[in-house]
């Protein structure tokens, strides 16, 4: 049992390979969260927890809000105290021992990994209808599962995100900030002419499906804790920001706006766009859809908006690739630093960025994006995430009580509260999730133990 709790020092240098370029403040990051946060969550997983809540996905929405927004104050917290850039496995590394920190390390792979993988076949669904008008043969914008051959589409997307990312942080950061402008745009002009057509009557029965989630005579989960658990894929993002604390000027200040910025704007924009798309029309004419809001447009009787809107989604849908498979990259990058992967693999290109790395994780995450459906995949993203959430908590409870007198320049109101939230709230969510993922989400985990113990453990940068 000796050394499974052994902890890393708080603010211990990494040496491995050379620092990250500094380049970044908080306008960047508060638009490398935006762009993390806005996706498919909203452009087309509300019509899932319309399906999942009826009109009630307005409770999902908020159930799914007030949790991020506990998870979201505990990441600037421990951010701002230790910018690492491995996020939550660095601080579980440091406040709970190895053992935890492989955990979530190996939970945060599902998260970043499986988010960009979902959002490439995603973009590709918007995207392969354009490109089959132009003779793009049909087989190749699919998976084997579906029918086709390959999703080319979504592997081309994860390249073209790559080569940026390879370019340079400074880079991608600006192409991303005017990306997400488009992003926030598109989605205005969703709220500027759906929300004049609100109509109370269409919240009614408010929650038809009940609360909890139960599954239903088909077999699927439903009520406001179902839509939830899905639904939290919309608000996640924000914790994308604190992989990038080894690159930003000054860390101690900027991770902190960047994180809680993010997610309050975000809540606002998802709270309008929620009531609008539920009041305009019946939620079950656009429960389950693929392209929601663009539907509800052409309900509406606007179908040039509604095209403009699909072509946004098309466009800005990329920055959600960017910021995740940048952290992916940032926090194998702290796992090789502490010996669980190889060390070559954390050597830092001449243009400042972990170019073998970058390069590792998208040839993995493309092979996914390429032969998998998108079904179940966003859901095993969501237990991923809820994992390191969870534990991110936990974090903020265990350093506030053990190490008092660490400075921390952001200090989250009612930190127990807000502790407890997050580990409780997110605790909720993962077990409202289907009970296939769960069961997917303990298969991938048993594995990622069994590798700490037949090789991770020798290999610690901490074993004697
Ligand atoms: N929140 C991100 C999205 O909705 C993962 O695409």
């Amino acid at each position: 049992m000796r050394g499974l709790l052994r902890r890393k020092p708080i603010g211990g240098a990494e040496r491995h390979g050379g620092r990250l370029t500094p380049t970044l403040s908080w306008p960047h990051l508060v638009a490398l969260g935006v762009g993390a946060i806005v996706g498919t969550g909203i452009l087309t997983l509300i019509g899932v927890g319309a399906d999942r809540a009826g009109p009630s996905v307005l409770l999902s929405f908020a159930i799914a809000g007030v949790v991020c927004a506990c998870a979201a104050l505990a990441y600037a917290e421990l951010a701002a105290m230790m910018p690492a850039a491995g996020s939550a496995y660095s601080y579980s590394y440091a406040a709970l021992g190895e053992i935890f920190a492989w955990v979530v390390g190996w939970s945060l792979i599902l998260e970043y990994s499986l988010v960009v993988s979902t959002v490439a076949v995603g973009w590709s669904g918007y995207a392969s209808p354009l490109l089959m008008g132009i003779g793009f043969p049909e087989a190749l914008t699919q998976g084997p599962e579906l029918g086709g051959l390959i999703n080319l589409p979504a592997i081309l997307i994860i390249a073209v995100v790559t080569g940026l990312l390879l370019l340079g942080t400074h880079e991608s950061a600006r192409v991303n900030t005017i990306l997400v402008v488009v992003k926030i745009a598109t989605l205005s002009l969703f709220v500027a002419v759906a929300l004049p057509q609100f109509d109370a009557g269409h919240l009614h029965p408010f929650m038809p499906y009940g609360f909890a989630s139960v599954a239903g005579p088909d077999g699927v989960q439903r009520g406001v804790m179902a839509a939830a658990a899905i639904i939290f894929f919309a608000f996640y993002g924000f914790d994308a920001i604190s992989t990038a604390a080894e690159e930003t000027k000054r860390p101690e200040r900027d991770l902190a706006i960047g994180i809680v910025g993010s997610m309050l704007a975000c809540t606002l924009i998802y709270i309008l766009v929620a009531a609008a798309a539920v009041g305009a029309v019946p939620f079950t004419s656009f429960a389950d859809s693929p392209e929601p809001l663009a539907l509800i447009l052409r309900d509406l009787g606007r179908p040039g908006v509604a095209k403009i809107v699909a072509t946004a989604a098309v466009i800005a849908l990329p920055t959600v690739l960017l910021a995740f498979l940048y952290g992916q990259s940032r926090i194998f990058l702290a796992m090789a630093r502490d010996g669980f992967l190889p060390r070559s693999l954390a050597v830092i290109s001449k243009r400042g960025t972990p170019a073998r790395i970058t390069t590792a994780t998208a040839v993995l995450v493309a092979i996914l994006a390429g032969l998998l459906p998108i079904g179940e995949i966003a859901a095993l993203a969501n237990a991923g995430t809820l994992i390191a959430f969870m534990a991110v908590g936990a974090c903020l409870i265990v350093l506030r009580r053990q190490r008092p007198e660490l400075p921390r320049p952001f200090r989250t109101p009612a930190a127990l509260l807000v502790g407890l939230g997050a580990v409780l709230g997110c605790l909720y969510l993962f077990v409202s999730l289907p009970v296939e993922t769960l069961l997917w989400c303990l298969l991938w985990n048993a594995i990622g133990v069994a590798i700490y113990f037949g090789y991770a453990r020798r290999q610690s940068a901490l074993a004697d």
